[in-house]
């Protein structure tokens, strides 16, 4: 079932100018405060503010009507690309699941409308809203590139290595490493790259929901 959510998911730059409506916001908005309970982030969704990813999506021209959009804000710390990458993927599965379609969306921070507070920092912002289309399936790296996936590797981690080359990465690099040894999974990436650490905590949302039931634990 969320392996169906998963293959669904595509980011979808391009929206309708149609609103979220009242009660999805209301469902999106309590699902973030779970998140942000669990996770001690500031995740902030901000609705109805098309001259914030305006001005800020000079850059990166290809996106229309974006007015709306997922902040993710924590306490500076070593981790906190990481967590923002796990905990935001979250949230774009919950959007996914309600109806909506999202873009990571790697960009200046801090001139939206969040709040950012002392001791806090912006990761990222993922835009939020009704695709004009549902996206589409792009290039994949094989499950043996990115893991030690063999013949004899059990079905959990088939299922989370296939998983996990679903998540989105920036510029689709998937460049993650995914190593089983017994029951203990290891997710590895390259020591220099761009986003490598949100990406990292995006596969391992993806990996967990495609190895669900297992208890593999992780290095
Ligand atoms: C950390 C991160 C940053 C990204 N930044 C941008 C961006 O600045 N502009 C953009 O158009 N897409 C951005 N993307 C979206 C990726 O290009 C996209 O996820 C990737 O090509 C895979 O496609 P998919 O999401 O449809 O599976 C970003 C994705 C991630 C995970």
């Amino acid at each position: 079932m969320d392996l169906e959510l998963l293959k669904a998911r595509h980011s979808v730059r391009q929206y309708t100018t149609m609103k979220i409506p009242q009660e999805v916001r209301d469902q999106l908005d309590a699902f973030v405060r779970e998140i942000n309970e669990v996770s001690g982030l500031s995740i902030q969704i901000i609705y109805d503010d098309p001259e914030c990813f305006n001005t800020r999506i000079a850059h990166y021209g290809r996106f229309e009507n974006a007015n709306n959009y997922i902040a993710i804000v924590g306490e500076k710390a070593a981790d906190l690309d990481e967590k923002g990458g796990y905990y935001g993927e979250k949230v774009v599965l919950k959007a996914q699941k309600l109806g909506l379609n999202t873009c990571w969306a790697a960009m200046g921070k801090g001139r939206g409308k969040e709040k950012i507070g002392p001791g806090k920092e912006e990761v990222i912002v993922i835009s939020i809203g009704y695709g004009r289309t549902q996206g589409s399936a792009r290039r994949s790296k094989k499950p043996e590139k990115v893991s030690n996936l063999n013949p004899e590797s059990p079905e959990w981690f088939r299922n989370g290595v296939e998983a996990a080359l679903l998540a989105p990465t920036a510029i689709n690099q998937q460049r993650f490493y995914l190593e089983l040894d017994g029951k203990t999974v290891k997710a590895k990436i390259p020591k220099i790259g761009i986003w490598l650490k949100v990406d990292l905590g995006i596969v391992k949302c993806h990996f967990e929901i495609g190895a669900e039931g297992t208890d593999f634990i992780w290095a």
